[in-house]
């Protein structure tokens, strides 16, 4: 079976070297793909950017079924064309991709279906968002209602910072159309993690569970970014916990599509905040894998990836078990020079063509590409593109030891102006 992946970021290459070792495909092409996927064996990149271009692609090349990495094309419809193409795809339609694609549909939509959240309001004129928080405390949260690739969000520590966020988004538009609408929320406090679940419309099958670090500076300081590493599983969710999510979050969200005439298909990602007394609120729905939290997923899954989702497209979830490597992975995120503000392009990365290991740690880390191509003076190097650039991703028998593991690789691998957290994984720890 040859399969297609859309995306290239660092969940696209994971989700598809995980695809590829299934005995039972044989190429899965990535669109359009980085320079790991590039390089590695049973994968091929596409330049393929459009949706016509990757349906007639699809077509043509009797691709058995297709994975939406990437929420950009969920926001344009993919699912909605390849489906009525009669194509298999795993992912939702652009309807229920609101979930993600808006956030005041996803808040309004939390509220219909008694599902856990922030208390917020929504406003595209911006005196009257001024006039709302001066009334209410610090910190406040001032969301971009659109698709903003994780750099929609600021959480005010001042009033002032508020003000200014309000204005940059809906006067001077920093955020383009994604910010024609704000959501200004209440602050939650606890512990964020990420609880992402495979359904296919009727049937809900979870993933383990993972944390994402989501500030760019250790200890949990600086701008927010699409995520700096993760870890997985993410011991908070105790057992109990778990079913409290399943049934408090996940099957509102698929009960609340189908009262609303949708079916939910695929990934659904859920960013929730656990206060120090256990209540459970939704900070954010995505919908497809996170970004990095796919890397130790996809390291610790055991299953045949293809199998499941093959399981998924046909509504058939409740019928397959899914196993997982016990052990903790954890992932670094290196990232360019002045990420997330203005990423740098074009740095040369050193280590990662000439990294030699034993067979036997081979099998215990694995390095992820997001921001990379293939180029350099000699168009024989691999050189960042921007933004999160490589995941360095290992398999330990404690979170200290996959922490500790992953670091030691990092030291391996340089570019200038590389940044990097060195505390993943610390919450975990503590
Ligand atoms: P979102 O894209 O909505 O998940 O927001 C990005 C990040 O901002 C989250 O992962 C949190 O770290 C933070 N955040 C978002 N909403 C809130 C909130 N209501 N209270 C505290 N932090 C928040
Ligand atoms: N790690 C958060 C995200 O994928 O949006």
């Amino acid at each position: 079976m040859r399969l297609l992946v859309i995306g290239g970021g660092g969940r696209e290459h994971a989700l598809a070297w995980k695809l590829k070792q299934s005995p039972r495909i044989s190429k899965v092409f990535v669109a359009p793909g980085n320079a790991g996927t590039a390089l590695e064996e049973g994968l091929e990149n596409l330049p393929i950017i459009t949706i016509q271009g990757l349906l007639e692609f699809a077509k043509n090349e009797s691709i058995a079924f297709t994975v939406v990495g990437s929420e950009a094309f969920l926001a344009e419809g993919i699912v909605d064309i390849f489906r009525a193409a009669g194509l298999k795809i795993f992912g939702p339609t652009k309807q229920a991709a609101r979930l993600e694609t808006s956030k005041n549909y996803s808040k309004a939509f939390m509220y219909r279906h008694g599902i856990p959240t922030a208390a917020y309001a929504t406003f595209s004129d911006p005196v009257k968002a001024h006039e709302f928080i001066n009334h209410k405390n610090v910190p406040i949260v001032i969301k971009a209602d659109g698709l903003a690739a994780g750099k929609g969000v600021v959480v005010a520590m001042t009033l002032t910072d508020a003000h200014l966020a309000i204005d940059a988004i809906l006067v001077n538009r920093s955020m383009g159309s994604a910010g024609l609408k704000i959501v200004i929320e209440e602050f939650l406090e606890g512990e964020e993690v990420s609880f992402i679940v495979m359904i296919d419309g009727r049937h809900v099958l979870p993933l383990a569970t993972s944390q994402d670090h989501k500030r760019l500076k250790d200890g949990d300081n600086g701008p927010n970014t699409g995520g700096m590493g993760a870890h997985s599983p993410a011991p908070v969710i105790t057992l109990e916990l778990h079913a409290r999510i399943m049934c408090e979050v996940i099957q509102p969200v698929m009960s609340g599509m189908e009262q609303e005439g949708e079916h939910y298909t695929g990934f659904l990602y859920a960013g929730l905040m656990i206060s120090k007394n256990g209540e459970i609120k939704v900070l954010e729905f995505n919908c497809r894998m996170g970004d990095p939290e796919t890397q130790p997923i996809m390291l610790r899954l055991k299953s045949d990836l293809s199998v499941l989702i093959e399981h998924a497209i046909d509504e058939m979830l409740d019928k397959i078990d899914i196993n997982w490597d016990c052990r903790v992975a954890l992932g670094v995120v290196m990232a360019t020079c002045g990420y997330p503000e203005m990423s740098r392009k074009g740095d040369i990365i050193h280590g990662l063509l000439d990294f030699t290991v034993t067979e036997k740690l081979k099998k215990d880390f694995y390095i992820f590409h997001a921001g990379t191509a293939i180029g350099g003076n000699n168009g024989q190097e691999i050189v960042t593109t921007g933004g999160r650039v490589l995941c360095v991703t290992a398999l330990g028998d404690s979170v200290k030891t996959a922490q500790l593991r992953a670091y030691k690789i990092t030291e391996r691998i340089h570019f200038d102006g590389c940044q990097m957290r060195h505390d993943i994984g610390h919450l975990a720890i503590d």
